[in-house]
């Protein structure tokens, strides 16, 4: 850990001075391609026109309208807690200052999305509804769970910060599904199309954010399991012992959200599907039985009209974890 701050402070000179960050000495080009990657895409809420899905909206009976407003009310919490917090925790344990300037990207971004998903039910949903959707989020048990424990380890100052990558590729690439599921059954049976425009820029950011994270995550975790195997051993355990606590609460928040429209069972199959993806991103093995043929086929037509996202995850995750890290192409993020 001090060696890892001593190592990025290197960025101050023999003489204790301060050094501008330069672009043209990037001693990962990981950083440099997904800065290009995530600034090529960047992308503002007010571009997409989500008052046009309200003919839609209104075909909806109450039960599906409460689904689609309260996951996008749990999905606003969620990427408030990664913009106020999460990128934040992350910074404090940087490389290089090219990486820090690829968690500000990323940091402004969760900004973007959380305000997009917000945009959504304000626009769909009544004045009272929105108010209470708020309240929902704020207050909602098992929602609170997980922003409240990811809360935590962000903000232990005594904790390893490859556990801090841990929750953060866990939120990105695990915990945003449940919610994920229902605007993109919606894609899949052609409603709420501007709705589905968003969330497919959000999914095309959050495929390079867990990566990313996750690359850097395995660069820490390989010195560690050469340095310490059983540390290691001990954190693979903590992540996994972290993936099955969180597994067990999602469970209970899918049901709560889910069973009234009778989704719950594909929901959690989506979920456990892009758990493993997630630990894909840590470069390990998947947890779960379920692989892409198990999901709702209308919601992977979703996924796959939204982005070549899980072809992305493929090419990285695979390479990382047959432990050949090479710097990522430009082909690597083709859409
Ligand atoms: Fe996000
Ligand atoms: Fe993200």
């Amino acid at each position: 850990m001090a060696k890892k701050l001593i190592e990025y402070y290197d960025h101050l000179n023999s003489k204790g001075n301060y050094k501008a960050i330069n672009w043209d000495q990037v001693s990962d080009e990981i950083d440099k391609s997904t800065w290009e990657k995530l600034t090529e895409q960047f992308w503002l809420d007010t571009r997409i026109p989500v008052s046009n899905d309200l003919k839609d909206w209104r075909t909806l009976d109450d039960d599906h309208q409460w689904v689609v407003g309260h996951i996008f009310g749990g999905l606003t919490l969620l990427d408030t807690l990664q913009s106020q917090d999460g990128l934040a925790a992350i910074r404090k344990h940087v490389i290089t200052p090219h990486e820090n300037a690829v968690l500000n990207n990323i940091q402004f971004m969760e900004s973007v999305h959380a305000k997009s998903y917000s945009t959504i039910f304000e626009t769909l949903n009544t004045p009272e509804q929105i108010d209470e959707i708020f309240d929902w989020s704020d207050s909602e048990e098992f929602l609170q769970f997980k922003a409240k424990k990811i809360f935590n380890i962000y903000h232990s100052d005594t904790i390893d910060p490859l556990k801090q990558k841990i929750a953060n590729v866990f939120l990105e690439t695990y915990l945003f599904y449940s919610g994920f599921y229902t605007p993109l059954y919606y894609l899949g049976h052609n409603k709420l199309a501007n709705v589905a425009e968003i969330i497919k820029l959000i999914l095309r950011d959050e495929s390079v954010h867990g990566t990313y994270i996750g690359y850097k995550f395995q660069i820490g975790y390989n010195k560690l399991r050469e340095a310490d195997p059983k540390a290691a051993d001990d954190l693979k355990d903590w992540m996994f012992n972290f993936l099955y606590e969180l597994y067990d609460n999602e469970e209970k928040y899918v049901h709560m959200v889910y069973d009234q429209v009778g989704w719950s069972d594909d929901v959690l199959t989506f979920t456990r599907y892009n758990a493993n993806k997630a630990l894909m991103n840590l470069g390990q093995d998947p947890m779960f039985p379920d692989t892409a043929e198990d999901v709702n086929p209308i919601v992977m037509n979703g996924i796959s009209t939204a982005t070549a996202n899980h072809d992305f995850f493929s090419q990285v995750g695979n390479g990382y974890r047959l432990g050949q890290v090479e710097p990522m192409k430009d082909s690597d993020y083709d859409y």
